[in-house]
């Protein structure tokens, strides 16, 4: 019997198990989401008893119970120290980076705490998420250099006022992170990453494409958290960015002046 595609407004049944490490009288309760579409019907979670460990991140935390107890937990992340981006997912419901929140910091009076993939209608397995359209979001924006049509390949040393106006946006390093918190429906509407992304080309003085910024303002989500969307671990406040686009006032033309 193959198992069913889980459906969009399924709800995750909450049948936690427990692994008890004996002996242990320090424990923290992590309870983990759990999904493996090639065998589970539906969704579930899984609660691991695990002993505290001082000045551990999350993401340690999720490496311990793989590396030590549970093999089949899934989870993304490289670096371990906020550079790759890779390791987003929700702690007690709010959107972060796995391997700069600190475990001790996000356990409740119980010691308990939860932990969820950033979307849990797109998941690959466990906690990590199918990025598809989100790289697909990214494509669209064309987030590269597209020279005017008079203009030859050549070098261009950007000066320190043309980086200053990228405002920061080069460091996203496409975690995620605002898409969720935003709560945009990235099925309908471009996502603040996007927005981010084509902020950076439209800001770029080397940069002549407008119809980048046609296509942003085309599918600008309708219904936003502008608030939310500023939740960035890189502070690039990427509501900002949505919102600057937004106001762009474009002519018919598909290249800009200088
Ligand atoms: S703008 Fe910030 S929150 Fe959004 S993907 Fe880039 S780094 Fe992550
Ligand atoms: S593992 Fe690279 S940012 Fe968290």
């Amino acid at each position: 019997m193959t198992p069913k595609k889980m459906g969009k407004k399924k709800a995750v049944t909450r049948e936690p198990t427990i692994s008890f490490v004996p002996g242990v009288a320090n424990n923290l309760h992590a309870t983990i989401f759990r999904y493996n579409p090639s065998m589970d019907f539906v969704p579930r979670t899984h609660t691991y008893t695990m002993e505290k460990k001082e000045g551990e991140s999350v993401w340690e935390l999720l490496s311990r119970i793989k590396h030590r107890h549970d093999g089949s937990l899934t989870f993304r992340g490289n670096c371990g120290n906020g550079a790759c981006g890779g390791c987003g997912i929700k702690v007690n419901g709010k959107p972060t980076l796995a391997c700069t929140t600190q475990v001790a910091s996000s356990l409740d009076a119980h010691n308990t705490m939860r932990i969820d993939p950033l979307d849990e209608k797109s998941v690959k397995k466990d906690l990590a998420q199918d990025e598809t359209l989100f790289f697909a979001q990214f494509l669209a924006v064309k987030p590269w250099i597209q020279l005017r049509s008079n203009e030859h390949v050549r070098q261009h040393k950007m000066s320190l006022q043309e980086l200053e106006r990228l405002d920061r946006a080069p460091n996203c390093h496409m975690c995620q992170l605002c898409n969720t918190a935003a709560r945009t429906d990235l099925e309908k509407e471009l996502g603040p990453a996007a927005f981010v992304k084509g902020y950076r080309y439209a800001r770029d003085m080397r940069d002549g494409d407008v119809t980048r910024i046609k296509l942003l303002q085309s599918h600008f989500p309708v219904h936003y958290a502008l608030k939310s969307a500023n939740l960035c671990p890189r502070d690039i406040m990427p509501g900002e960015k949505m919102e600057w686009i937004k106001k762009q006032k474009i002519g018919k033309s598909t290249e800009r002046s200088k």
